[in-house]
């Protein structure tokens, strides 16, 4: 097993009914790289990243989060629920949608994991989420609840919510792709934070500009296939397989390129 590598996948395979969603999924993040994860729709990108924190459950392979791994293929047992909050403890996920607790503050919406799962005593768990709060530029909003919040705002929470598990790796399922475009900058300056920390993320995006400049390295997925894998700015600029030529050539309005 690699030190440097953070996620391994070999071999996932994952199929609904007759419908085979990831083919034969083998790739790799680097401890404290970015990988930018791209591809049409329906090409299985949000099932991949759900099996990964075991939110879906493999049919086959081996994948594997910092020293937790799991191997599919032995012969077949359904994760218990303590390998799967294991599992789930070393990943930090965020979704198109928030979740966010409405009853709750948001700083009660950050506390609550660290205090229901891990323990955390309530005034320790208060103060790490003011500081996560402050680190998303969330400071002021405290004790606000979440509908007095723009859509970028509450994914900046959804955010705090997760790094407040302490994950060893986060991942973005088109955290961005729900906000008004106004909106998308302010969320994806906080990643950027992140990627600068040298927390390990795999990400989602239909930001190819984001993915270009901010992933070290990009993967286009298409059909429940890697077709193609590289340096971000190579596979966003001049990817060599036709799929990813055909699929970029739907961005490139927004890209800046010249
Ligand atoms: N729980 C499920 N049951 C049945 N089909 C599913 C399920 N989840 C995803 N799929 C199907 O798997 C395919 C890939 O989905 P998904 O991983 O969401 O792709 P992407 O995120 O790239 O759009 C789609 O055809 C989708 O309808
Ligand atoms: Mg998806």
């Amino acid at each position: 097993m690699s030190e440097t590598k953070m996620i391994e996948l070999v071999g996932v395979k994952k199929s609904f009914g007759h419908l085979e969603v990831l083919k034969d999924i083998t790739l790799s993040v680097d401890k404290g790289s970015v990988v930018a994860l791209i591809g049409p729709s329906g090409s299985g990108k949000s099932t991949l990243l759900r099996s990964i924190n075991l939110l879906t459950v493999p049919d086959e392979g081996f994948i594997r989060v910092g020293d937790h791994a799991k191997d599919f293929s032995k012969p077949y047992s359904v994760p218990r629920d303590r390998e799967l909050a294991a599992f789930r403890a070393r990943t930090g996920m965020v979704f198109q949608s928030f979740n966010l607790f409405p009853h709750m503050s948001v700083e009660e919406n950050v506390m609550e994991g660290p205090v229901t799962v891990l323990g955390v005593a309530k005034a320790e768990a208060r103060i790490q989420a003011r500081e996560l709060l402050a680190k998303v530029g969330l400071a002021d909003k405290a004790q606000a609840r979440p509908d007095s919040l723009s859509g970028g705002q509450k994914q900046r929470v959804a955010i705090a919510r997760a790094l407040a598990m302490k994950p060893e790796v986060m991942l973005f399922d088109e955290a961005t792709s729900a906000l008004d475009p106004e909106l998308v900058g302010e969320v994806l300056a906080v990643v950027r934070s992140l990627a600068a920390e040298g927390m390990t993320m795999l990400l989602v995006t239909h930001e190819m500009a984001f993915a270009r400049d901010v992933a070290d390295r990009v993967i286009f997925m298409r059909d429940g296939c890697v077709v193609e894998e590289g340096p971000a700015r190579q596979v966003i600029e001049n990817p060599s397989h036709p799929a990813t030529q055909s699929f970029l050539s739907h961005f490139h309005g927004g890209l800046g390129l010249p």
